[in-house]
């Protein structure tokens, strides 16, 4: 955890204790709910809107790309090993990968084992002794997206057929995260600026021709809940 530094929103370890009875390891807090009690929370309430939903798939996908970039393959990445911190209107603040426990540096190998039937977010390669690469988080992803499109018939198909591809078996058959990414982004539900905050024309097309490959990825995550499907939307036209 420590060589993780935070990245993907990653607790930042404060303190341990080693002894053998009663190991302990105190860190920073990350967010009362995860995201499995916030979906589940909100299905209670009537369910979330779809703007909501693709905000929070993106922003799982800019913690999970963060990660990856510091070099880490998560491994157990599942609805319930991601948190969320909620201001008090219940906005979300920020969203947070957590539980590290099965996490490897990108190429390390696990000894090959059987693979267990009840863990269908988790790829081959953590069985069969194959190097650990960021596609193996797809399936966990897949896992999540389809969570937080359960019971919706107002998702994109396209997103939809991504969801199901993120878990194909072979590495070669899910799609780039960045792609996933992409396509969240650019969904039509993506929220426009309001009115009162209506930017100028001109700056949007610079900014605009500036969004090259990867760039929609870089902005702090706690920034970006309202700028995502804005930057998405203006990456589709061009
Ligand atoms: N840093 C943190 N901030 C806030 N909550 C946390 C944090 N770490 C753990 N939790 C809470 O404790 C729960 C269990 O933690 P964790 O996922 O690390 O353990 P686990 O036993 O490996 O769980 P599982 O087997 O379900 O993945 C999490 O789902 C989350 O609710
Ligand atoms: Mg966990
Ligand atoms: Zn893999």
């Amino acid at each position: 955890m420590e060589d993780i530094a935070g990245a993907g929103g990653a607790p930042l370890p404060l303190a341990y204790c080693a002894k053998e009875m009663m190991p302990a390891l105190l860190m920073s807090f990350c967010g009362r709910d995860t995201l499995k009690q916030h979906l589940s929370r909100g299905a209670s309430c009537g369910g979330f809107s779809l703007e909501h939903v693709l905000s929070l798939a993106l922003r799982v996908t800019e913690r999970l790309q963060d990660l990856h970039r510091a070099g880490f393959v998560h491994c157990d990445l599942k609805a319930n090993n991601v948190t969320l911190r909620l201001d008090a209107e219940r906005n979300v603040e920020s969203v947070h990968i957590i539980d590290f426990g099965l996490s490897a540096r990108v190429w390390k190998r696990r000894e090959p084992r059987q693979r267990p039937r009840n863990k269908p977010w988790c790829c081959d390669c953590r069985y069969n002794g194959s190097p650990l690469l960021p596609e193996c988080d797809l399936p966990g992803l897949g896992m999540i997206l389809r969570s937080l499109f359960r019971d919706r018939d107002d998702v994109p198909r396209r997103l939809a057929d991504l969801a199901e591809r993120c878990s194909s078996p072979s590495h070669r058959g899910r799609p780039a995260l960045e792609t996933v990414r992409r396509c969240l982004a650019a969904a039509p539900s993506a929220k426009r600026p309001r009115e009162d905050e209506d930017e100028d024309e001109d700056e949007d097309e610079d900014e605009a021709a500036g969004v090259a490959e990867g760039t929609l990825a870089q902005a702090p995550e706690s920034k970006r809940a309202r700028g995502d499907a804005e930057q998405g939307a203006r990456i589709l036209a061009h």
